[in-house]
């Protein structure tokens, strides 16, 4: 506990945050990924409108973190990768991702949208091209979700007609319920079921990407929404 200069000791101010009851967890053996098998009833004070449920809280994204950043630092080796994000929704991901890297490594940024702005992908446009030039270079695609998988085919395909030596992927969530197109990811954060989620980069209508926690979104707030009166 702290001390003023008085020495009078100061309480330590209560974090809600970790005080949410942990999801219940289940390793897959074969893969190591933990898939979430339902949600923490306790939702921080505050966000009870907005989610039904937490999917990783804090503590858990930071632990998960931790292990792809290990494992992804023993498979890269001395190589120097270019870690190219996609915008928006993977920024909070990988500033903890890489911080999480010995490197050596390049961070780039692309711009893809899925047009339409509610729960359901659409057409893809890019809004941010590379800067960096990855010709011959080994790229590693960073994303929050996999979800239909288009976005992530789409991409792959890009770097790799680009000219990119070698890609691979890491995605914080997995959502194989949903996929579309034969695509899956080579380092995965956390696998969920068939939940639009919100917090931790994630979006909806561009709101609640601050959440420091994953959570399930409330469909009463899609109706709030699309009526204009969600907070
Ligand atoms: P696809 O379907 O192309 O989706 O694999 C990738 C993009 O769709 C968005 N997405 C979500 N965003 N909560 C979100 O906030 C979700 O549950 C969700 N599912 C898909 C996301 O931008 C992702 O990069």
């Amino acid at each position: 506990m702290k001390k003023t200069k008085a020495g009078s000791k100061l309480k330590p101010r209560a974090s809600k945050v970790l005080e949410i009851r942990v999801p219940r967890l289940r390793v897959d053996a074969s893969t190591g990924v933990p898939e979430v098998e339902s949600c923490a009833t306790r939702i921080p004070e505050g966000y009870e409108d907005i989610v039904s449920g937490v999917v990783a809280t804090p503590a858990q994204i930071r632990r998960r973190i931790h292990d792809l950043g290990r494992a992804l630092q023993r498979d890269f080796g001395k190589n120097e990768w270019v870690v190219v994000a996609l915008l928006n929704g993977s920024v909070l991901f990988v500033a903890d991702l890489i911080r999480e890297l010995e490197g050596p490594l390049i961070l780039d940024f692309i711009g893809v949208s899925s047009y339409g702005g509610g729960t359901e992908s659409g057409k893809l446009v890019y809004t941010k091209e590379l800067k960096f030039e990855v010709t011959g270079r080994r790229v590693l695609v960073v994303d929050d979700i996999l979800d239909t998988g288009r976005t992530l085919t789409a991409v792959i395909r890009k770097l790799k007609d680009l000219g990119a030596r070698e890609v691979r992927t890491c995605v914080l969530l997995d959502k194989p319920a949903r996929r579309q197109v034969k695509q899956v990811a080579d380092y995965v954060g956390f696998t969920i079921p068939d939940w639009f989620v919100v917090g931790y980069g994630l979006d909806y209508a561009e709101r609640y990407r601050h959440l420091p926690f994953i959570g399930v979104l409330r469909p009463e707030v899609v109706a709030e929404t699309a009526r204009g009166t969600a907070r």
